[in-house]
């Protein structure tokens, strides 16, 4: 199906849209989702030229998209579509009417605005779009996490989001959600007779959720020095993917339903506090060390000054109600580790009663691995007999569901499939209000707890995987 729209990006220049949104708005033309007269504005506060921004995306998508990707003709049809607007985000002056003029006024069309920028220009730049009367009943606007900085900040911002649009226009965006193998975990569950039944603290052990980074700072540096690794993943992308993994089966996989059964597990998260914080968390931050054969510096070198922000957190979480009572959660993620993947692994339990003789070897439990990047795969563990063995002897095997081999398809990062939803109105894999609140109720305290109890991050090298304490909880990888 091919959706037809104005996409307006604000911070049309930034990082973000160089590196993520462009090449997704590209693939979505090539793929020919967009119709031909669909648009794409890029709105920034630099004062270049249309052929300057042009030179700037054609760069960008050089450096982003995979060497085939980049075409001079599917270049030639995408520049085609973008224009240029130059804008004070802050200032609400004439060069408003100079975005509206290029936008027209044409309310049937659907309009489409990203807010790429800093969540405290939020409210000002829904301010300007309703006071030059941008915004209708076709308008979505679609914004980037972090959504605040607790759950205080994050209510602030989304009230005066919403003096300007009703819920339904706003679509809070966790990239991850828009990755396949993460709705791939509604069709596994939801669409299989195997899973479902053996989906609970009767069967499962326990679960460990991953997202390892390799790369540092990446010149974010005053955003993320703030934020912390905790505010960065775990509020939004980690929480939002233990939902989908662990919410009760909705009736229909729409955005209301989904959304009621993703609240209901946040609300069940057990608190941490200062009671539990030592135990249930692990924070750490890197040191100097070696990562793919690069020698690297440490956090603060990067930094430039001391810093007590953690850029690792791994967490023991709970989901205290009936499907889930007594099965720990494990979340981790980190910069400069030793690998980059990000993955889901369910842990069943052993066996209720071995029938087999001692010398048939150890019983291995059953673990089900989700593979998100940066290769896309479900593997299945199973108990198997040697072959070609007088008598039984026990091994392991695996059953690979490996994504690139199966199906053809591109790999996407996530954005292609979320702004193609926001275009076509779905809002179905974007966070509510109340699961962003509830999200916050739950980090707020331990960010608090970690003060109290003066739980200060304990240095990792990078190039590991970590504080030692959480690989004991993960494992040696
Ligand atoms: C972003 C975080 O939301 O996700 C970054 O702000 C992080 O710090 C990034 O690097 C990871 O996304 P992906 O898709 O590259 O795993």
């Amino acid at each position: 199906m091919r959706s037809e729209a104005d996409i307006v990006v604000f911070g049309g220049l930034g990082d973000l849209s160089l590196r993520k949104l462009i090449p997704s708005l590209y693939r979505s033309v090539v793929a020919n989702q967009l119709s031909s007269n669909s648009r794409i504005i890029l709105v920034s506060r630099e004062d270049v030229s249309q052929q300057q921004c042009l030179e700037r995306a054609e760069a960008s998508l050089r450096a982003h998209l995979n060497d085939e990707e980049f075409e001079s003709s599917h270049w030639s049809t995408f520049s085609q579509r973008l224009s240029y607007c130059f804008l004070d985000l802050a200032i609400c002056d004439e060069r408003w009417d100079s975005l509206k003029a290029l936008i027209g006024d044409d309310e049937s069309r659907t309009r489409v605005f990203y807010f790429a920028i800093p969540p405290g220009l939020y409210g000002d730049v829904c301010a300007h779009l309703s006071s030059c009367q941008l915004l209708n009943k076709n308008t979505r606007v679609v914004v980037e996490k972090p959504l605040g900085y607790d759950r205080e900040s994050a209510d602030s911002i989304n009230s005066r989001i919403a003096e300007f649009l009703p819920e339904e226009s706003i679509y809070r965006i966790d990239h991850y959600l828009g990755k396949e193998t993460v709705q791939n975990l509604m069709a596994l569950r939801f669409g299989n007779v195997l899973f479902e039944p053996l989906w609970d603290c009767k069967r499962i052990d326990n679960v460990q959720i991953t997202i390892a980074e390799t790369v540092g700072l990446e010149g974010r540096v005053s955003f993320y020095d703030r934020a912390g690794a905790l505010r960065d993943m775990v509020q939004n992308h980690l929480l939002q993917m233990m939902c989908l993994l662990t919410m009760e089966p909705p009736t229909k996989l729409n955005a209301d339903n989904i959304r009621a059964e993703k609240l209901k597990v946040l609300k069940s998260l057990r608190a941490i506090d200062a009671s539990n914080v030592a135990e249930d968390t692990v924070r750490g931050q890197y040191g100097p060390g070696v990562v793919g054969g690069k020698v690297v510096p440490g956090y603060q070198d990067e930094l430039g000054g001391a810093s007590s922000t953690e850029t690792f957190v791994a967490i023991r979480a709970h989901i205290d109600n009936w499907r889930w009572a007594g099965v720990p959660f494990y979340l981790r993620t980190g910069k400069r580790l030793a690998e980059r993947f990000a993955e889901i692994v369910i842990n069943y339990k052993p066996v209720t009663h071995c029938v087999f003789e001692p010398d048939a070897g150890p019983l291995q439990p059953n673990r089900l691995v989700i593979r998100l990047q940066p290769d896309e795969r479900i593997q299945l563990t199973l108990m198997t007999k040697e072959l070609n063995r007088q008598g039984i002897r026990l091994k392991p095997a695996t059953l690979n569901l490996n994504f690139a081999d199966t199906f053809k398809y591109t790999k996407s990062d996530g954005y292609q499939r979320l702004i193609l939803d926001a275009v076509r109105g779905d809002p179905a894999l974007f966070t509510h209000r109340d699961e962003v609140d509830q999200a916050w109720a739950w980090i707020d305290p331990i960010i608090a707890a970690w003060q109290s109890e003066q739980i200060d991050p304990v240095q990792y090298a990078a190039g590991s995987w970590g504080p030692d304490k959480s690989v004991g909880w993960f494992g040696d990888h």
